[in-house]
């Protein structure tokens, strides 16, 4: 069950709910003299209907914090809520119920089951659900990431950019309530990269959509509504309406 507020004509912007958030966020791995600080007192707001990206130097907590905002991963310390929701009052079977009715991914690796074909890796989180997807809307994200002519192969015979493309509409197929998506654009060439994009500004454009990214890639954030910083663990600085040139200047202070 969905419990999407219906839209309020003149609601005020400050009263944009919150999609998800981090509240002082710690994550630490290890104990004692290998203990790694990976995250130290973040706290991030994802209001409903944003596209954020987060930047950051390699190892710096991108990927820790994605996940933990995703209940893939739980905190040492803080909070995360979705729709206001403590993840950690959830028993595990809730949290795993909430992740896949409410939160798509797009990780790092793509994470398609080698034995289904394109269409069944799309379609597993629903099935899985026990609910067919809306099959106009599956449609529509098959058609927008030009996967049409692939829905019957297997990721082993999908180009890495159409694999890629296979994760990204598997984790919007249920419209879920925040997209999270590790370096979506890595494995891709520049073109397959910037559809890619467009598509992710496009669902959060028309759609409402809620999308927070991780990338290396100052081009890429430059599609968001908004780039946080992250370094060693912590949230350094935040870029509204980010343009590419904005972001290096960041990145070159930041020395990242
Ligand atoms: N499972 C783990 N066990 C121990 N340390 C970990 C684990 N996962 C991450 N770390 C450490 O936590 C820190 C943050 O890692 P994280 O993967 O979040 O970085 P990142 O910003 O995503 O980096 P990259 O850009 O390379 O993907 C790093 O120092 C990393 O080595
Ligand atoms: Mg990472």
């Amino acid at each position: 069950m969905r419990t999407e507020p219906a839209e309020t004509p003149g609601r005020a912007a400050t009263e944009t709910p919150l999609a998800a958030r981090a509240v002082r966020a710690r994550k630490v791995y290890g104990e004692g003299d290998t203990a790694v600080v990976a995250l130290d007192d973040v706290s991030l707001d994802l209001p409903s209907g944003e596209f954020t990206a987060i930047m950051g130097p390699s190892g710096s907590g991108k990927s820790t914090l994605m996940h933990c905002l995703a209940g893939l991963d739980t905190l040492t310390a803080g909070q995360v809520l979705v729709r206001e929701i403590d993840l950690a009052t959830l028993s595990d079977r809730e949290r795993t119920i909430l992740r896949r009715d409410r939160l798509g991914f797009v990780f790092q690796s793509f994470n398609l089951l080698p034995t289904l074909t394109a269409e069944e890796n799309i379609t597993l989180p629903a099935d899985l659900a026990g609910r067919a997807p809306d099959p106009e809307w599956q449609r529509t994200v098959v058609a927008k990431l030009d996967l049409g002519a692939r829905l019957c192969h297997r990721p082993s015979e999908l180009s890495g950019g159409q694999q890629q493309r296979v994760a990204v509409a598997r984790a919007l197929i249920s419209r879920p309530e925040v997209v999270f998506a590790d370096e979506p654009t890595g494995a891709l060439d520049q073109k397959a990269g910037t559809e890619l994009l467009r598509f992710l500004r496009s669902v959060v454009d028309e759609l409402g959509q809620t999308v927070l990214m991780v990338t290396h890639d100052p081009g890429a954030a430059a599609y968001a509504d908004r780039v946080v910083f992250l370094v060693d663990g912590a949230i350094v600085e935040e870029l509204a309406a980010p343009t590419r040139g904005a972001i290096l200047d960041v990145m070159s202070r930041l020395g990242a």
